[in-house]
Order: structure tokens, then C-alpha cells, then sequence
């Protein structure tokens, strides 16, 4: 009762307010909003506050605490995507957006839902950022009650630095105890945390997943507190990718992302044959047309993996079909690496997607790296193609093809040695000799796609400097370098 009177009172002192100043229209309407971009959400916002319910500077309302608020990358660089939960009944998603300066530039509506535990999900897409401009923002979950404010840069055209990780897997637990580097405290939170503080440093303008956010199957809320941690996740997108070990609804409700297809409606009990199928999306980031694909499903076979092959199929279609002439690059992130040479180099259902077109998908549609991880090692691939000519991917010869990259883990959960598979089998991978299968992998005899591997044991990320038609490609371990190298696109788009 209390609140609605306030809200009134709120309501007539802004109306009396913005009637009386000085303000052109267009002002005003920069000073009260430019229109929200979901109406239905705002419509009913109106209703319960009216027009000007909001506070519009950031000193006003910081009692709101969201929780795990992260972001995720928009569309384009002209966007963000802002999601967070909250435990309170209340069930707007409204963020309020100020300049540089901390001026008030409009509120953006979005999203809610029920989420894990009792919570809500709230996910809010901001449209129309200006590129190399800074902002302010803070959310909530009513439209009075304000969460202290955050920032987030928008990276200016051209070049630009983004970084990749891979298989984060935050526990409640420790990093692996063979580890040759331990944080303080030697947690997967911990080592995720400085991990997130390196990419920050970096200048990275945000970051790329290849899966394993976290590490319950079935979905651990404490898990996604840890991931959702680091403090400058408020300001820096990350773009997750469903690894084998995110198939449950929370990685649904924590993460907003751009261009998905096949949005699943809703999610109930555990989940797993949903999030399977969701998370294959795309978004544009200056000149690099990102698409990510998600391999978590274990195929039976290579029949059952041709559908999941389709949606990638149809994903990288409706990517280049939106962004058509806008990009030199295309980046492919996705969660089990083809091209590894650790426990899961011989895995089945590795075999199972790359018999039934995964790898010749990348050479037809012309993608020029592509990230994965599961394998918790870091592995660089040779030049690769497949085509007609092909039945699996083979070294180029004419300086045209793919590179793959596979990333070992980003917390220091744990590492896999090269060379040891945990599936014997007879068909998989296909080996430097010509041969096939686990029984023949060594170090003398490895993938045909390896170009070189490291294991050092500590957690690594790795920074990606994009120059217009050149990449340099670094990664970082906790003793240094682990690995760079520069390429330019060499494939059609
Ligand atoms: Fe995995
Ligand atoms: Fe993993």
C-alpha cells in the first residue's frame, strides 16, 4: 500500500517535473526514455507505475541486489544482452541506461521468468549503443528498487580484442591436485576469478566460450554463483556454448542469447534433451561473424548425429544470410573439440558428428577457426579441409582451410594427458600414418590434425587481436605464453 502511494507521489512530482523544464521534446524524451523495446513488458509497467515511474539518476534506489547478473553479447556490437535473478516476487526486468557522464539516457524492458529454487530469471535486451561509447547501467526487478551501477564500453569500429576459455566447470571445490600452479585458495572459484582479472587487464572486449560453464549435470545454482562471481563480468559479455556438462535448464535461464535458434519454450525438470537442442546462435562483432553450436548430445550414431548436424547446418545458414557482406572472418565456437588428442580423441560420438558432416560443414561454409574444448588440453590444428574429395579432414595443400583450436581449462579443474583415451576404438581419429583408432595414437603417431599440443597443467585463456584481415592468436598459461600465432581468412565466404 505504502509502495503504490510512494510510486504515485513518485508519478506526479516527475510528470509535474517534466512538464515545467526547459526541455525540447527530443530532450525530454532522452531525459524520460526513447521508448521502451518490448511493449507488452512496459504496457504493464505503465499500468502499475505510470509513464515516468522510474528513477532517471543513478544516486536514486541502490537497495536492489541482483543476483549472477552477467552480460551476454547482443547481436552486434550495438547491443547487449543483461540477464540476472532475483528471489523476489516482483517480476519486471527493467534496466536503466545513463552515459559516460551519468546521464540519463532511457530505460530498456525485458524479460522475466521462473527460474531454479524459487527464483525468477530476468534478461533484458539493450538496443541502439553507440560503438567506442562508454556507459553506465543498473537493473531491476520493479523499477524503483535500483542495483548499484555498473559499466560497460562498447568496442569502437575496426580493430579489436576478444578472448576465449574453455570448459570453466566451476565446482564448489578444488582445482586438480596434479596441478603445477594452485591459486590462493586453491579453488576452481579462485582460479576462475583470476583467470576473468587477466582477460580483463587485457583490454579483451569480451568473451568467448567453448562450454563446461559449470560442472553439475544436472545444474548446481552454487556452481553458477562461483562462474557468475568475478566482477567484471559485469562489464564484460561472455558468449557461453552448452558443453556435456551445461545440459540442464539454469544454463537457459542464465544466459540471454543473441540470434538463437529453435528457442526452446520452456524448460522443466532436468532438462537435458531441451538444452541439447538449444544454444546454437550468432552474433556479429565488427568484422568477425561469431557462430556457436552446441555438441553437448552424445549421437548413437552417425544417423542420429546428421540431426544435429542440420540445425548447425541451418544456424550457419540464417548467420550469413542476416549478416551477409559484413564480415571477413567467421569464428565457430562449440564444446568437443574434433581435432584433440587427449581422453576424448577417440570418443564415438566425436567420431559420430564429424562422420556425418561436422568438419566438411566448416570447410563448405568457409569458417576460419573454430574453438572447442572438453578435452582440458591445449591442441592447434594444421591447416584442415574436407571436401567432396574427402571423407574426413585432411591437411590442405593450397594454404586454404581451418584451423582448430582446442582450449584446456580456464579454473584448473582438471587436465587430461595427451595421447591416453579413455574409448578404445578402431575408426577414430585418424592418425599421421594413415591409420585409424586409439590403439595406434602416440606421441610419434598422433591426430593427422595436430600441428602441436600442450599440456602444462595450469588454467589458460586465450587473447585474440583482430587487425581487419589478421588475427594473432595468443595463449596464456599461468607460467606464460603457452602458444601465438597470426593468420588471415582463406577460405569463400
Ligand atoms: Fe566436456
Ligand atoms: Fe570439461
Amino acid at each position: 500500500m505504502f509502495k503504490k502511494f510512494y510510486l504515485l507521489l513518485l508519478t506526479l512530482f516527475v510528470f509535474f517535473a517534466a512538464s515545467c523544464s526547459s526541455y525540447s521534446p527530443i530532450e525530454q524524451s532522452k531525459q524520460f526514455g526513447l521508448g521502451p523495446y518490448n511493449s507488452a513488458s512496459s504496457k504493464k509497467y505503465e499500468e502499475t507505475y505510470g509513464k515516468w515511474g522510474a528513477a532517471t539518476t543513478l544516486e536514486k534506489g541502490t537497495e536492489f541486489k541482483p543476483e549472477m547478473l552477467g552480460l551476454t553479447p547482443g547481436s552486434t556490437t550495438a547491443d547487449v544482452n543483461i540477464n540476472w535473478y532475483s528471489n523476489s516476487d516482483e517480476d519486471e526486468s527493467v534496466v536503466r541506461l545513463f552515459d559516460a557522464e551519468g546521464e540519463f539516457v532511457r530505460l530498456i524492458f525485458g524479460r522475466t521468468g521462473v527460474a531454479s529454487a524459487g527464483k525468477g530469471y530476468h534478461k533484458v535486451n539493450v538496443k541502439g549503443l553507440t560503438a567506442g561509447a562508454r556507459y553506465k547501467y543498473s537493473v531491476s526487478n520493479n523499477g524503483v528498487d535500483w542495483s548499484e551501477e555498473h559499466h560497460y564500453s562498447v568496442p569502437a569500429a575496426g580493430t579489436f580484442r576478444f578472448a576465449i576459455v574453455a570448459d570453466p566447470q566451476l565446482t564448489t571445490g578444488n582445482q586438480d591436485s596434479a596441478s603445477s600452479y594452485f591459486s590462493t585458495p586453491s579453488t576452481t572459484a579462485k582460479g576462475w576469478e583470476e583467470v576473468v582479472e587477466k582477460i580483463a587487464e587485457s583490454g579483451a572486449s569480451f568473451i568467448v566460450s567453448t562450454g563446461d560453464q559449470t560442472d553439475a549435470i544436472l545444474g548446481s545454482e552454487a556452481e553458477y554463483a562461483n562462474f557468475f562471481a568475478p566482477e567484471k563480468l559485469r562489464s564484460l559479455p561472455f558468449a557461453p556454448v552448452v558443453g556435456n556438462h551445461d545440459v540442464h535448464c539454469p544454463f537457459i535461464y542464465h544466459f540471454y542469447l543473441p540470434n538463437e535458434q529453435n528457442v526452446p519454450e520452456t524448460c522443466t525438470g532436468a532438462g537435458q534433451a531441451i538444452v541439447e537442442k538449444a544454444g546454437n546462435y550468432f552474433y556479429l562483432y565488427n568484422n568477425v561473424l561469431f557462430i556457436a553450436l552446441n555438441t553437448s548430445a552424445y549421437p548413437s550414431g552417425k544417423e542420429d548425429a546428421a540431426s544435429y548436424i542440420t540445425v548447425f547446418e541451418n544456424t550457419i545458414h540464417a548467420a550469413k544470410a542476416a549478416y551477409a557482406e559484413k564480415y571477413d572472418w567467421i569464428v565457430v565456437h562449440h564444446h568437443k573439440s574434433t581435432a584433440s588428442v587427449a581422453i576424448h580423441a577417440a570418443d564415438p560420438d566425436i567420431q559420430y558428428y564429424v562422420e556425418a558432416g561436422f568438419e566438411a560443414l566448416m570447410t563448405k561454409y568457409g569458417i576460419d577457426l573454430v574453438l572447442a574444448g572438453h578435452d582440458h588440453i591445449y591442441v592447434r590444428s594444421h591447416l584442415m579441409k574436407q571436401d567432396a574429395a574427402d571423407a574426413f579432414s585432411v591437411k590442405s595443400t593450397n594454404g586454404k582451410g581451418t584451423i582448430y583450436l582446442s582450449l584446456t581449462t580456464a579454473s584448473g579443474l582438471k587436465y587430461y594427458p595427451p595421447f591416453v583415451t579413455i574409448s578404445k576404438n578402431a575408426n577414430y581419429p585418424y592418425l599421421s600414418d594413415g591409420k585409424t583408432g586409439s590403439e595406434f595414437l602416440s606421441a610419434s603417431n598422433p591426430p593427422l590434425s595436430m600441428f602441436m599440443q600442450s599440456q602444462k597443467m595450469t588454467p589458460e585463456y586465450t587473447i585474440v587481436d583482430v587487425d581487419g584481415k589478421s588475427m594473432t592468436v595468443t595463449t596464456y598459461g599461468s607460467h606464460g605464453v603457452v602458444d601465438r600465432f597470426t593468420f588471415s581468412p582463406t577460405l569463400a565466404k
